[in-house]
């Protein structure tokens, strides 16, 4: 991959594929860690001269513009989590954005959802081509929307030299160290639901992990299947409340493989986390995550918001912003958005 390290980067105008796409509460950012994500590349890119623009998409408006999902709500928080002025240009092509960036004095430009255009996710030419008009350098720095073929990710990057951000490398790195140099016991623990995108993980993760801890939901859809994994691969052995989160007999089963680990993953809430006392088996897993002193990466927006609300961010070897970025990666597909910066 291109790196920003090799870019020309003073007196350029860069164009940042960042995700803030976050929960929002009360007109409060709920994850403000995904937005914290980019903050390194934003600094390294300032320090060195550049005019900065941040693009990226917020939930999915389906190609309309509906200000429900405008960044705009997103503005002063971000301003706070990056510590830089922010000017909002309420579009993402156009004139308005070539004038923000002709006026841009500090700071940097955070321009309107990306999505708010169907050619964003048709990865339309001519939109790509709008996108790109108003910049010179692509920098992409949102590992977790790499694995969408869209236009503000692949399109925009084949038009203009475009480079991995500094955040994107981390994340390549880490991932990389988990798939294919885990230290022995690794132990993966694998919940939430949609088994149908969970199982090339779990395969891949049998192949070459100690343990794959499975957890209620997509357990039951697996059994529902008629899934059969080899003996690795650890179903719960007992529910609570019908399937709504593992039991007890198997939570203190996946507290001791979880103690014995050197390296664990963590993607997906292994019952209902967001009901108590669904909660308990998330809880546990996570207690015994910090507990075990392993090298620990966790991804997953549910994962993350468990971390967040709890404080627990900084327990964590490392955190992915990837949701089903981090499940493709580590599923063993080629994510576009990164292969496209090769
Ligand atoms: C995510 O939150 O995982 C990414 O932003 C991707 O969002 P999407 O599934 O709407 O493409």
């Amino acid at each position: 991959m291109k790196k920003i390290q090799e870019a020309k980067i003073s007196g350029k105008r860069i164009l940042v594929r960042v995700d803030f796409n976050v929960g929002i509460e009360n007109g409060k950012v709920k994850e403000s860690f995904k937005i914290a994500a980019a903050k390194e590349t934003v600094d390294y890119l300032l320090a060195r001269g550049a005019k900065v623009a941040l693009l990226t998409h917020l939930g999915r408006p389906e190609g309309k513009v509906n200000l429900e999902f405008s960044l705009q709500q997103l503005a002063s928080d971000a301003e706070l989590i990056l510590c830089e002025k922010i000017t909002f240009v309420a579009d993402c092509v156009g004139e308005k954005v070539k004038e923000a960036l002709d006026n841009l004095q500090d700071g940097i430009v955070l321009l309107e959802n990306v999505r708010f255009y169907a050619g964003d996710e048709a990865n339309d030419a001519d939109f790509a081509q709008q996108l790109a008009e108003n910049f010179d350098v692509f920098v992409n720095d949102a590992f977790s929307a790499s694995h969408r073929d869209h236009a503000s990710v692949t399109g925009v990057a084949k038009i203009l030299p475009s480079y991995a951000g500094l955040r994107l490398q981390e994340e390549i790195h880490e991932m990389t160290i988990i798939k294919d140099h885990p230290v022995h016991p690794a132990v993966a623990i694998i919940g939430g639901a949609k088994i149908e995108t969970k199982v090339p993980l779990i395969n891949n993760f049998e192949k070459t992990y100690d343990a794959v801890l499975v957890g209620s939901k997509i357990a039951m859809e697996a059994k529902e299947e008629g899934l059969v994994f080899s003996d690795k691969v650890i179903l719960p052995i007992d529910y609570a409340e019908g399937g709504l989160d593992i039991g007890q007999e198997t939570i203190e089963q996946f507290k001791n493989i979880i103690a014995g680990a050197k390296t664990i993953v963590w993607n997906g809430p292994v019952g209902k986390f967001e009901e108590k006392p669904y909660d308990a088996g998330t809880m546990a897993v996570l207690d015994a995550i910090v507990a075990s002193g392993a090298f620990s990466v966790v991804g997953g927006g549910e994962s993350v918001e468990v971390l967040e609300e709890n404080n627990l961010l900084d327990e964590i070897s490392f955190v992915s912003t990837g949701g089903g970025a981090m499940l493709e990666y580590l599923g063993g597909k080629i994510l576009p958005g990164l292969e496209v910066l090769s």
